[in-house]
């Protein structure tokens, strides 16, 4: 199984927006005080605090080692775990996450061990890239990385789904599907395009030879200037997944 490797400080210092634009979703969670979350993907616990802080009693996973670290350094109960090997059982009263789904690849697995993991009347609210987010910079990607004379085809880590395609995973894993979305939210990237594709670009410049790599995304960013570029500010083309599902 592929594994992204994930670095706490590159992505504090371009990609707290993540997190910090996670609210509605957690809004949308409405957690309670006394209940026992899962936070899939806590990535380096932020939004994890958040449920603590609402008095809940959260358990966060997620597959980096890193970020677990960073996480346990703020004294969150968290585990080092890949979704797709999850074996709680009826344990949670709802299970939360924002910005993790679109990194794997194998949906109906990790759907089948939400439900596991949730109580009867449990609920699994989430947040993640949906169709469309983000196309016009993957394009420019796989475009460049052609443009080089590699095939790209399969370079892309990312899944973004219809919200059909996702309804459906959901139906057929057991679920009641009262809400689900797709949210065009273009994003503001504080450190711009450099530091988005510094944080997320990964699996596509690994295809190219380390002393290419700048070269490469220096002609991403030229790519994508007069499309996501405007007075100054880069403007990333998300579209967000936003989706509440029950256990009855
Ligand atoms: C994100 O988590 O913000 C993200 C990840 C991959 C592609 C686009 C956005």
């Amino acid at each position: 199984m592929k594994t992204k490797l994930w670095n706490p400080c590159v992505y504090a210092r371009n990609a707290r927006y993540v997190s910090e634009l996670g609210m509605p979703v957690l809004d949308l969670l409405d957690p309670q005080p006394g209940e026992r979350v899962l936070d899939l993907g806590c990535g380096d616990g932020k939004l994890t605090m958040v449920l603590r802080d609402r008095g809940c009693q959260p358990v966060g996973i997620d597959s980096s080692g890193e970020f677990i670290a960073a996480a346990r350094a703020l004294g969150l109960d968290v585990r080092k775990q890949d979704a797709r090997e999850l074996h709680f059982e009826n344990e949670f009263d709802a299970v939360f996450s924002n910005a993790v789904l679109h990194w794997i690849a194998e949906p109906d697995l990790v759907i089948g061990h939400v439900y596991r993991a949730l109580r009867q009347g449990g609920r699994f609210v989430g947040e993640f890239g949906g169709f469309g987010n983000c196309r016009a910079i993957e394009r420019a990607l796989v475009d460049e990385l052609e443009l080089r004379g590699i095939d790209a085809s399969m370079a892309s880590p990312w899944y973004f789904p219809t919200t059909g395609e996702y309804q459906d995973k959901l139906v057929a894993a057991g679920f009641g599907v009262p809400y689900i979305e797709l949210i065009p939210r273009p994003t503001p990237l504080p450190k711009g395009m450099p530091g988005f594709l510094e944080t997320f670009a990964d699996d596509f410049a690994s295809l190219i030879a380390a002393n290419q790599r700048g070269e490469f995304l220096a002609a991403v960013c030229d790519r994508l200037e007069p499309l996501l570029r405007r007075s100054n500010e880069w403007i990333a083309d998300y579209v967000r997944l936003r989706f509440e599902a029950c256990k009855s």
